[in-house]
């Protein structure tokens, strides 16, 4: 069956790993992108027809209306949604230090991001057939688990995701959605770095069935990489 996937942040890391492994496994994957990277690019030429990129900035209303008018020029309808771009700025400063610029900025991009492309891009996915929205949260997301002293703006921001997951579970779930939060695992990315545990190919692979798979009806679940279920 032709699936159609949105991802967004797609120029690097975890995102460009979802858009090689939906392509690998069949998907038409409509790629949002900051800035168009060479990967992304080069991916493009190789994928001709199942590949469209699209310039995206989550912050921006008029960008994600493009973004999706540029979609829906594609394609009159869209079976997943996967909400991955997301930043982590000044992470390591101090209450003492804080610059709330910085921590708006992360609840503009992490939080709200997610919320204005989800807003414009439900009707393509209403008129799709697998109905699942996947955002990218994280193990900072919890509440109950938390026990780090700075990381305001990421933090706060992943926490407001998965609330926000929960709401349209709530609102979208008796029209056939599925929203899950998923944790990709400490990565080897631009956002964490080198010392990371898992290169974001390993990431993506291991969430792949794991977001794919069809509706359970248990609503919005929050978990790891591997399955494991996270506190919120
Ligand atoms: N790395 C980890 O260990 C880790 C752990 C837990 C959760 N996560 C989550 O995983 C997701 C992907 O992170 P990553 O590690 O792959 O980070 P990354 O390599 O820094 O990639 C982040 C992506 O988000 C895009 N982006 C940033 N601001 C944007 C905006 N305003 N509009 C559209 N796109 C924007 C970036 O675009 P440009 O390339 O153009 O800058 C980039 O493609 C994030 O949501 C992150 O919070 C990561």
């Amino acid at each position: 069956m032709d699936r159609s996937v949105f991802i967004t942040g797609a120029g690097m890391g975890l995102g460009l790993s979802f858009t090689k492994k939906f392509l690998s496994e069949g998907w038409t994957v409509f790629a949002g992108a900051l800035e168009p990277s060479p990967a992304l690019e080069a991916l493009r030429q190789d994928h001709e027809r199942g590949l469209v990129v699209t310039g995206l900035d989550v912050r921006s209303d008029d960008s994600v209306a493009a973004a999706r008018d540029a979609v829906s020029g594609r394609t009159e309808s869209l079976d997943m949604l996967i909400n991955n771009a997301g930043i982590n700025p000044g992470k390591d400063t101090p209450l003492e230090e804080l610059d709330f610029r910085l921590v708006s900025e992360a609840i503009d991009v992490n939080a709200l991001g997610p919320l204005r492309v989800a807003k414009a891009f439900l009707p393509l996915l209403e008129s799709g057939g697998f109905k699942r929205i996947v955002e990218v949260s994280s193990e900072a997301g919890s509440i109950t688990d938390c026990t780090r002293t700075a990381w305001f703006g990421y933090c706060m921001s992943k926490a407001s995701l998965n609330m926000q997951g929960r709401i349209l579970q709530n609102y979208l779930g008796p029209r056939g959605f599925t929203v899950l939060m998923v944790h990709p695992g400490w990565m080897r990315t631009n956002m964490a770095g080198p010392e990371a545990t898992y290169d974001p190919d390993e990431s993506a692979g291991m969430l792949y069935p794991r977001i794919t798979c069809p509706a359970d009806g248990i609503g919005a679940r929050y978990f790891q990489y591997d399955g494991k279920p996270l506190n919120w």
